[in-house]
């Protein structure tokens, strides 16, 4: 017989007896049988020598097939027996802890306006949007604003070559939302808006503000109060108190600044509070009845107020963030944390 016919049969061998090997110590036995150093195989090769050197690249051939076979069979087996592992020789160790995937996790400035706006659903409120690309009208004219308002001026907001601007907040939603459906409404509409400020740790060109617009007969500032007062504890604490301040917008009569207690300090005063105990969040008032004309809505019959705030504020007091810009600088090392 030649000897690459012995070494076929002896594949045929190891294969057999592989798959009747019934425990990994057999296994083991089968692999010093067939390839250990005193092994079958290798006395075969032992043969090669006397090989006229013609025949030698064939058997080479042969030879290596044979291994490779003899170490499949010997795989195939191992794993059938319930794991790869725990020998020596394996790749695998089952009983190593697994790896831990990194998960992605939502963006702070996305939790703190999921978080009001779920607060506000609590409350009755639904959800409206509006463009980003606003025209004047809705953003200043039918929000009562006085054709020479600097807020107007090109040094605040971005105009387009057309005259459409970029919003500079989220009041135009209000009209919009007005001019579609009639009384009573209660939305809240959050987005992003656009003003050319020079960004620093407290301004940025572009923020997020969720306004809140709520008509129907008979509403008071009281109303108004309590809104806030009850969205300052569900976000921020049951301790939060808020505190208004006359302001002045052109789209509300009376208007407010709207402040929150000191969630630090506790309204002792402190750094981030500047030492006065509070923090300004929100602008409000009394929805102004030129708006309701605006929109068409009878200010002798309709009453209503209106509230917007920034969302960066509100995630910077949250998470005790001091510089807006780190919200933007997509650093996954900051962003993990939250
Ligand atoms: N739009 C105002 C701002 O951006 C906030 C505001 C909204 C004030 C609604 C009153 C009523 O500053």
């Amino acid at each position: 017989m030649s000897l690459a016919t012995d070494l076929e049969l002896l594949l045929a061998e190891a294969e057999a007896a592989l798959a009747q090997a019934a425990d990994a110590a057999s296994v083991e036995a089968a692999r010093v049988k067939y390839l250990g150093r005193k092994g079958r195989l290798p006395e075969l090769m032992a043969g090669l020598g006397a090989v006229p050197p013609a025949e030698k690249p064939e058997l080479g051939r042969v030879a290596n097939k044979v291994k490779n076979g003899i170490a499949a069979a010997l795989e195939t087996a191992t794993e059938r027996l319930g794991g790869a592992g725990c020998h020596a020789g394996s790749a695998v160790d089952v009983t190593l802890a697994g790896r831990r995937r990194r998960l992605g996790r939502k963006h702070p400035i996305s939790q703190v306006m999921d978080d009001t706006i779920a607060v506000f659903r609590r409350m009755g409120f639904i959800v409206a949007e509006g463009p980003e690309i606003e025209t004047v009208y809705h953003n200043f004219d039918a929000l009562n604003t006085p054709d020479d308002h600097p807020s107007r001026e090109p040094q605040d907001t971005f105009y387009f070559p057309d005259g459409r601007i970029l919003r500079t907040q989220t009041s135009p939603v209000q009209i919009r939302v007005m001019k579609n459906i009639k009384p009573p409404v209660r939305i809240v509409c959050p987005g992003r808006v656009f003003r050319r400020d020079t960004p620093d740790a407290t301004h940025g060109m572009n923020f997020h503000q969720i306004e809140g617009l709520y008509v129907d007969k008979n509403v008071s500032l009281a109303d108004l109060k309590g809104t806030l007062a009850t969205f300052a504890r569900e976000l921020l604490g049951e301790d939060v108190k808020i505190r208004f301040r006359p302001h002045f917008f052109p789209f509300t009569e009376p208007s407010v600044e709207c402040d929150f207690s000191c969630i630090m300090c506790g309204g002792k005063g402190c750094r981030v509070c500047k030492h006065s105990g509070w923090l300004e969040i929100a602008g409000a008032g009394m929805v102004n009845p030129a708006v309701f004309r605006a929109v068409g809505y009878d200010p002798e019959e309709w009453t209503g107020y209106a509230f917007g705030m920034g969302i960066e504020r509100i995630a910077m007091i949250r998470h005790r963030i001091n510089d807006l810009r780190l919200l933007y600088e997509n650093n996954t090392k900051f962003l993990h944390q939250f």
